[in-house]
């Protein structure tokens, strides 16, 4: 399994920690949990999609790109960095924002992530939901082609196979981090949505026989859907690995039971996940994805799903910028 003939460049501050939660372990009496501190990744305040940018922007440069496009949700953590990402290599980007959410606070709409798109300063272009976004990101490379442009597509969240493996080789990170701490890493849990995450962590973990299962917390999608996305990119970045064998079916495990009302719904879950691990740890998730994914992680620790001395490692995928999209929701009490 060799992620190193592929295109890539450097973006990532790695490793990034990997953390014993003392507080959070003590106060649920169960595993001993861990966080994969992936929100610390860097690039315009970090978060997932950076390690998956390392190898989508080397592609991108490999092919003579100038313009780079994606979409995503308003708040997209992706569409903020994938815009950092292109000006730190003199590539301009048109980002397009899926208004997924409706009927959320003015400040979800114009702070957090997309306070941050404008000050990277891409084009930004809003489209309403139900579009077909993978056609509408078609439509702006042939318009940027009819312009002289020489654009690179990159599908929402960077879940392509090139994109998964930066999760490849996160799950490489954390085998080798694990061994130096003499640390047996019984599951990986970590919030699971357009899926290159945890595609590439599956194959990461299984291409190296190191029998780690991985358990992704979906954000949006039914158990059975979530799970049929995940393996079809994993299995098309095993064989871009040209990893010998077939990728076990099992290895891809999703739960949805915390979804709650759809993709960027606050849940009650989330609203004490945040604040748990705020208040005890002193860390920072996210309302859409690792705050659901942490809310997912504690439910199944309080059920008894993981055992007492078993080794827990949340992933931290990032996203806090979000926090302040979620201003009415998190603190609807004004401080002053
Ligand atoms: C903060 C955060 N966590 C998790 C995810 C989910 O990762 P993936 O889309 O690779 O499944 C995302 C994706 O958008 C994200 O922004």
């Amino acid at each position: 399994m060799n992620t190193a003939s592929f295109p890539r460049v450097r973006l990532t501050q790695a490793p990034t920690p990997l953390e014993f939660l003392p507080n959070i372990t003590r106060l649920l009496q169960g595993p001993n949990v861990y966080i994969k501190r992936d929100d610390n990744t860097g690039l315009a305040l970090g978060g997932n999609k950076t390690r998956k940018l390392e190898f989508l922007i080397g592609d991108a440069l490999a092919k003579g790109a100038t313009h780079i496009v994606t979409q995503g949700a308003t708040q997209s953590n992706h569409v903020r960095q994938t815009i950092a990402a292109a000006n730190k290599f003199g590539l301009k980007s048109t980002v397009l924002l899926e208004e997924r959410v409706s009927g959320a606070h003015a400040d979800y709409y114009n702070n957090g992530n997309v306070l941050l798109d404008q000050i990277l300063g891409a084009q930004i272009e809003t489209r309403p939901a139900g579009l077909d976004m993978n056609n509408e990101l078609v439509a702006v490379g042939e318009r940027l082609k009819s312009a002289g442009e020489a654009p690179y597509l990159i599908p929402g969240g960077g879940s392509n196979a090139i994109g998964a493996l930066g999760y490849v080789v996160s799950a490489q990170e954390i085998i080798a981090q694990s061994n130096d701490l003499g640390l047996r890493v019984d599951h990986v849990v970590h919030a699971t949505g357009s899926t290159g995450t945890q595609a590439g962590l599956v194959v990461g973990f299984q291409g190296a026989n190191s029998g780690i299962p991985v358990l992704g917390i979906s954000v949006r999608a039914a158990r059975d859907k979530q799970e049929d996305n995940v393996r079809k990119l994993a299995r098309q970045t095993w064989e871009l690995l040209k990893i010998r064998g077939k990728l076990p079916d099992e290895t891809v495990q999703a739960n949805s039971d915390y979804v709650g009302g759809g993709y960027g719904v606050p849940t009650d879950g989330m609203l004490e996940a945040v604040q748990l691990l705020a208040r005890t740890e002193g860390i920072l998730l996210d309302p859409v994805y690792s705050g659901k994914g942490f809310a997912g992680l504690l439910d199944l620790i309080r059920k008894g799903h993981f055992h007492p001395g078993q080794n827990i490692v949340f992933v931290h995928t990032g996203g806090a910028v979000g926090l302040f999209g979620y201003r009415s929701v998190l603190a609807p009490q004004a401080a002053f």
